[in-house]
This record gives C-alpha cells, structure tokens and sequence, in this order.
C-alpha cells in the first residue's frame, strides 16, 4: 500500500494561493491512502473521500486556470487537456467505486493519483510559474 505524500520544498511553486491549495490536495490524497489502511473504513467513506478530492480537484484547477488567462503562458491549452483528464479519471473511480467497486483495483487507484498529483505539481505546475503573477 502507498505511503502517505510528505510536503517538501520540491512540491513549493512560490505562490502562496498555489502552495495552499497543493498542500490541501496532499491532505485529501493523504486521507484516501489512510483509509485505505484503516480496516473499519468501507467503501461508502472511501467515496465520501474521493467526492472531496474530486471537489476540490476541480476547485483548484479553475483557480489555475485564471492565473493563465492574464499571462503569457505558452502551455496553457496542454495543461488544460491535462486538467480535464485527471478530472474524468476521479470522476470514473468515484463512480465505479459507487458501482461496482469489484472492478478497481485500489492500489492501483492510490498508486496513480500520487503519482499523477506529484508528477504534474512538479513538472507540469512549475512550468507556469515563470509567467504568471505571484
Ligand atoms: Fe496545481
Ligand atoms: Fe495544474
């Protein structure tokens, strides 16, 4: 089972707004890996849980997204296509996982969404910083 996300300098953009709303998006994701460790935890609470992320996926990405739209950020098409993906992607789990939770592998779940929040702060986050306002 995945370890929990740890907050360091290499997920910090400079932009406190940013930083906030990354360090609350760790603490949800932390969340989902501690119940998947919690025996008492059932499906229902897991869902709850990704409900909140998913909220608050689509929360931050807006938010994001507006600081492209006064800048001279040559991604901004790219970051959004990949904005709109990681949205599907937890609106599919949450379903499924509603549905019929046989069907996901949740390790497989857990693994992806840490990877995809780390990789895409990192790598793809960092990309906008030079362009737009702090
Ligand atoms: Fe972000
Ligand atoms: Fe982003």
């Amino acid at each position: 089972m995945a370890e929990q996300i740890a907050w360091g300098p290499e997920l910090e953009t400079g932009i406190p707004a940013i930083d906030a709303d990354h360090k609350e998006l760790v603490n949800i994701l932390n969340e989902v890996l501690a119940m998947r460790r919690d025996a008492t935890a059932s499906n229902q609470d897991l869902n709850d849980v990704l409900f909140k992320l998913s909220n608050y996926v689509c929360y931050h990405f807006q938010k994001e997204e507006k600081l492209f739209e006064n800048s001279d950020y040559p991604a901004t098409e790219e970051h959004k296509e990949k904005h709109r993906d990681l949205e599907k992607t937890v609106v599919d789990i949450h379903d499924l996982l509603g549905k019929d939770p046989d069907m996901l592998n949740l390790d497989e779940m857990e693994n992806f969404l840490k990877r995809w929040l780390t990789n895409h702060i990192q790598k793809v986050d960092m990309s906008y910083v030079p362009h737009v306002a702090a």
